[in-house]
């Protein structure tokens, strides 16, 4: 079906140039009212020693025109080609229908590994609305690069590791109570914490740095309690995990990498790159314009860097990835830029493959998250609230719905996963719960509803035979324009995977549920008769697929009914 591919061979033969070079010069006008496809003659100016327009004009007499080009013009230097509309509509659709859901996925990755850091949360701290941006972009990756045939590696680098753990340790020690934690789970590891911090006196905090030696020396006493705090962490944040159907292949966090620091910083000084500055041992970086890459203290301590250091050598020589993405807020843009640079710098020519995927902050309400002044607005809180706020708008809109509770948690939540997925990432959020719950307009729940709606005319029409359907019905405005982006969808997942964006099938999700809309506002379905009721509800089934793939890939379900 691969219009472009045929015309550039007709061309090719016309011109005498190779196919390839032929479809790598055809573009696609800015505006549709200039065809489908344009073939710049200046290309060949070069070689037939001609004008463009004059080669334009001699080509287009000269060319056998297939069958599917419905009209051909000059204009200025270009050649312009429209392609007939019920073919293109034929070509696309036979293709989605025989691809079902896999349509627009490709094995462009196949052999390639790519790892992905995302989500990487603190061990007895609480998820909060933070978190969900990393979260649900690395979640939404992982499935786009996946689609395009890549082996992921999803990896949670958790934040496990510090003096701050040797604090909790001592404070569970003093006032610690096991019952009390198991039940209330992280909240109590964060009251132990703050209260360490009120109280603690000269000898409570010499006793914290006795308790953080004796997990960097593995004590065995020591070491069962972290991991036990590891747990009840990992335990409470597992029903975010579960809600947002998010899953990880690796939590190899901080202190997996506690012994092999010293190897790297071994390499670093043998390479002569390790220097003391300022009481601690840093790569300097001022011939690119940074500030000093901190390695170690000068009590030999590793730190946050080193660490990070630790897990790329690590995860190169583990996975041999072709790519390493860190899904990681834009405050850490300098530390990202100052560890690629010092991997370079020890000659490492796969530091190109480390790739930060920076992004905004989210607010809530129009408030800037702050911790310190209170406005903490915890992550499975706002999931809960979603479900809730959904579940009240289907008891309102549609109470006899069958499986409300389930159909509530999808909806709710692929909301809050569309919104935050919209706008470009390096955007910031700011998230509002009439906006984001909204029914009409560029949201979650309006993509999901359009999907429905496809659901419920195949489930009152008769089986679909692709066989019968005349295509030719599809001519109109409303069918041309859905059948357009029906044929985009497999450039907009490639385009998203290239720029590490998935709002660009975000927006395309919403676009294409409006451009259903229309279609189906438009044009009768079920009491059509045969070739056109046919040809209508392939194009209903194409985009049911098309919409349930997109979502799928933001990591959002498609409910059949809602
Ligand atoms: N735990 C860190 C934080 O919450 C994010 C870690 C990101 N990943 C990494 N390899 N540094 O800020």
């Amino acid at each position: 079906m691969n219009f472009k591919k045929e015309l550039a061979e007709v061309i090719a033969q016309a011109a005498g140039i190779a196919p390839e070079e032929c479809a790598a010069y055809i573009e696609v006008p800015p505006q549709k009212e200039m065809g489908d496809f344009a073939f710049p003659c200046f290309k060949l100016a070069k070689v037939l020693h001609k004008a463009p327009p004059v080669i334009a004009k001699e080509l287009k007499e000269t060319l056998p025109l297939p069958a599917f080009v419905s009209d051909c013009c000059v204009q200025g230097g270009y050649l312009n080609f429209f392609i007939d509309p019920s073919r293109r509509a034929e070509a696309v659709l036979r293709e989605i229908d025989s691809m079902g859901e896999a349509y627009g996925s490709s094995d462009a990755g196949c052999g390639k590994t790519v790892c992905m850091d995302y989500s990487s949360i603190n061990i007895a701290k609480r998820c909060h609305i933070g978190h969900l941006t990393t979260t649900v972009l690395g979640n939404s990756l992982a499935k786009i690069y996946r689609f395009l045939g890549y082996k992921v590696v999803s990896i949670n680098h958790l934040g496990d590791w510090g003096t701050q753990f040797g604090k909790l340790l001592c404070a569970f020690h003093h006032w610690g109570d096991k019952a009390a934690i198991e039940e209330k789970g992280v909240n109590a590891l964060i009251e132990l914490y703050v209260r360490f911090e009120k109280e603690a006196d000269d000898a409570m905090q010499e006793e914290a740095r006795v308790w953080f030696k004796k997990i960097e020396d593995d004590d065995p006493e020591a070491l069962e309690l972290f991991s036990w705090f590891k747990d009840i962490t990992l335990k409470d944040v597992a029903r975010i995990y579960d809600m947002l159907d998010v899953h990880f292949d690796s939590y190899a966090g901080e202190s997996f990498y506690k012994d092999k620091c010293g190897a790297v910083i071994e390499e670093l000084r043998e390479k002569k790159l390790l220097e003391f500055s300022e009481g601690a041992y840093v790569v300097k970086l001022d011939a690119f314009d940074m500030p000093p890459c901190i390695l170690l203290k000068s009590d030999g301590a590793s730190i946050y860097a080193t660490r990070d250091m630790a897990a790329a050598f690590y995860r190169k020589k583990t996975y041999d990835f072709d790519k390493c993405l860190y899904i990681v807020a834009y405050q850490q843009n300098l530390h990202f830029k100052q560890v690629f640079k010092v991997i370079e710098l020890m000659g490492y020519p796969w530091a190109k493959d480390l790739v930060h995927v920076p992004f905004g902050m989210v607010s809530f309400e129009g408030e800037t998250l702050s911790t310190r002044k209170g406005h903490v607005v915890y992550l499975d809180e706002v999931l809960d609230r979603a479900c809730e706020k959904a579940l009240d708008i289907i008891n309102e809109k549609n109470p006899e719905l069958p499986d409300k509770q389930k159909v509530a948690r999808q909806v709710g939540i692929g909301a809050v996963i569309f919104y935050d997925l919209f706008s470009s990432r390096i955007k910031d959020v700011d998230f509002w719960w009439d906006r984001a719950l909204n029914f009409e307009g560029e949201t979650g729940p309006y993509v999901q509803y359009a999907h429905t709606r496809c659901c419920s005319v195949i489930a009152k029409a008769p089986v679909c035979e692709v066989e019968k359907a005349d295509f030719s019905v599809l001519e109109d405005e409303a069918s041309k324009e859905l059948i357009a982006k029906l044929e985009a969808f497999p450039s907009i997942v490639a385009e998203a995977a290239e720029k590490y964006e998935p709002s660009v099938i975000t927006r395309y999700s919403a676009a294409l549920a409006q451009c259903y809309n229309k279609f189906y506002f438009e044009n009768r379905i079920l009491s059509e008769t045969e070739p056109v009721l046919q040809a209508r509800l392939l194009v209903t089934k194409c985009t049911r697929d098309v919409l349930k793939t997109a979502l799928g890939l933001l990591g959002i379900a498609a409910p059949q009914k809602m």
